[in-house]
């Protein structure tokens, strides 16, 4: 008689596969979002040459709202990694929190020094509405999951918060967009302002679809 175990067998397989697919997608994001925070970190040089060429004078013009954006940029897309360590969260709570309130302050501060210097952004008006609805959102989203963590509802809390930070992550979508389209001819203009809108929706989307997974 044929031995009749299919979902025995099958059924680890495609646990571990989905296992190996989500551990590296957690490491591509960990990896891209450093990498992105690294290479943002340049402009506390202070040194003009490493600023975007194109936007040099509106920089320095815009010095403070810039560096209070993106000292919070770095900040929050690196401490927003190890909020979602299952291991961290259930090991050392109060570390969660601490970070947490971290993550909080430097939300503000990227959402906060966005809205300051999208006006004068690249690309007008395309471009900065784009970005300035992604900044309006990261700072709502980031309030609801804070109001939501105060008042004990943890399964919103953890909504709301992967919602913020995939609009975080927008910094990182939104340099892939312009190094993936940049080389195809269309016009620079056309790349830039598609992803200040493109990048958030994407991620946005991204981040319902994972939600809404069994
Ligand atoms: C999620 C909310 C964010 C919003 C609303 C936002 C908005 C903006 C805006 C409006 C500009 C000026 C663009 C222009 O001159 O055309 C900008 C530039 C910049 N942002 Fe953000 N940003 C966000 C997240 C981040 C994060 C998370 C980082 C760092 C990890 C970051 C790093 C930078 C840097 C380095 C620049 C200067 C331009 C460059 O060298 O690429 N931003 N951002």
């Amino acid at each position: 008689m044929t031995p009749h175990r299919p979902a025995a067998i099958e059924l680890p397989t495609a646990a571990r596969k989905s296992g190996t697919l989500r551990r590296a997608g957690r490491i591509s994001v960990a990896t891209l979002a450093l990498l992105v925070a690294a290479v943002s970190a340049r402009y506390f040089t202070l040194d003009p040459d490493t600023f975007l060429a194109d936007q040099r004078a509106v920089y320095l013009a815009h010095l403070a709202p810039l560096l209070l954006h993106i000292g919070g940029g770095v900040t929050a897309i690196s401490l927003g990694l190890l909020q979602f360590l299952p291991g961290l969260r259930a090991r050392r709570p109060a570390l969660h929190r601490w970070t947490g309130r971290g993550y909080v302050l430097a939300a503000a501060a990227t959402g906060l020094g966005g809205l300051l210097i999208a006006p004068h952004g690249l690309y007008p008006p395309v471009a900065p509405l784009g970005f300035t609805a992604l900044a309006v959102l990261t700072l709502a989203t980031t309030a609801l999951g804070l109001h939501h963590a105060r008042h004990g509802r943890i399964p919103a809390h953890r909504r709301w918060m992967l919602r913020s930070y995939a609009l975080m992550f927008t910094a990182v979508t939104f340099r892939l967009w312009l190094l993936a389209l940049g080389p195809t001819g269309l016009p620079t203009a056309a790349v830039y302002a598609s992803g200040a809108w493109a990048a958030w929706i994407v991620n946005l989307a991204v981040a319902e679809r994972l939600l809404r997974r069994p």
